[in-house]
């Protein structure tokens, strides 16, 4: 009995103490995907530590940080390095602190894989222009401490898992240039706190019309929307003025139509674009009104029908 209890708090013993070498093993790991790196940064300072830096953390290491500690590495940050080859993002999944992953503008490739999930330290996931591909995990979901999440600019593909309720803290969802789909109703109606979706250039579908039960919390903090190049579908419906801090709306290259509403209590809204959709009827006065911050629209390719007196508003021509 005794001895089950010693060996029981020597488990949980090991368990609470963070252990670096882990995490410099996993990197060790993930480092063997990189076939080229031109700066030479990566390949010629990650080498496995020595004894004489203590095992503790590879300060050395080019964009890996540790915490305060010095117990576990918190950042991985290899942005622009034009760094090339296939990662193994399961090499990543022991690195039980890491809050952000950050590989921006190389020319990397690679499958998001399930486990990814499972660091559920990640604030910032920032695989930005590269060409990692295939699918999203529906795991992505379980990363409740996710801040920043920027996947534009890959050849990802497949559904986007749309049911991403459990991401509260999500202020950037950044997708722009994917082969993704899902119902942008469904994905809208989970987010509660974003205040920049890009969701421009993929093949997201489904209704831009929303009850405003869906979506209230988000009206509040959104500041950047843009859906254009997808097959939104559907008419406005009067729920868009919602969004009181909305100050960008480009929902243009869409299917959109009906008419346009009113948008008299968008404050904020600096630049409308719903160009080529199939929208039609007049355009609304209130557009141009004093109380609007208006300073880009286009409304071009469309069946709107009346007199454009905006024109005078913006060219002073009149
Ligand atoms: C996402 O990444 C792209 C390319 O690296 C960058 O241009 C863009 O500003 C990022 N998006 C956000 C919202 O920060
Ligand atoms: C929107 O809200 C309505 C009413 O609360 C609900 O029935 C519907 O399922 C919600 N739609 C989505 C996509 O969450
Ligand atoms: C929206 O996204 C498209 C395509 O990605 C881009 O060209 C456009 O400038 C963006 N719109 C705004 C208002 O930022």
């Amino acid at each position: 009995m005794l001895s089950k209890i010693v060996i029981f708090s020597l488990l949980l013993f090991r368990l609470s103490v963070a252990d670096i070498s882990a995490d410099v093993r996993s990197l060790l790991e993930f480092k063997k995907g990189i076939e080229h790196d031109p700066s030479g940064l990566v390949t010629a300072s990650w080498a496995v530590v020595g004894p004489e830096s203590g095992g503790g953390c590879p300060t050395t290491w080019h964009g890996v940080k540790c915490d305060d500690s010095g117990a576990s590495i918190v950042a991985v940050s290899l942005a622009g390095l034009g760094l090339s080859g296939e990662l193994k993002f399961s090499t990543l999944v022991p690195m039980s602190s890491l809050q952000t992953l950050a590989l921006a503008g190389n020319r990397l490739t690679g499958r998001l894989v399930p486990a990814l999930g499972s660091i559920q330290s990640l604030q910032t996931l920032d695989l930005s222009s590269n060409g990692f591909y295939g699918p999203i995990p529906g795991r992505i979901a379980d990363l409740y401490n996710l801040v920043h999440l920027n996947l534009s600019h890959n050849n990802f593909e497949g559904g986007f898992p749309v049911e991403i309720r459990n991401l509260q803290q999500l202020r950037v969802l950044d997708l722009r240039s994917n082969k993704l789909w899902g119902d942008v109703k469904v994905l809208l109606s989970q987010l509660r706190n974003v205040e920049h979706v890009d969701l421009s250039q993929n093949r997201f579908f489904g209704e831009f019309y929303m009850d405003s039960s869906n979506f209230t919390s988000m009206a509040n903090t959104a500041k950047y929307l843009n859906f254009s190049g997808n097959q939104i579908f559907g008419g406005f419906g009067r729920s868009v003025r919602l969004f009181r801090n909305l100050e960008v709306l480009d929902l243009g290259q869409n299917k959109l139509n009906g008419e346009l509403p009113e948008f008299d209590s968008m404050p904020n809204l600096k630049v409308l674009r719903a160009g080529s959709n199939f929208l039609s009827g007049p355009i609304p006065e209130g557009l141009f009104e004093s109380g609007m911050q208006l300073v880009e629209i286009d409304l071009s390719g469309n069946g709107f029908t009346g007199n454009f007196k905006f024109l005078c508003y913006f060219s002073k021509i009149c």
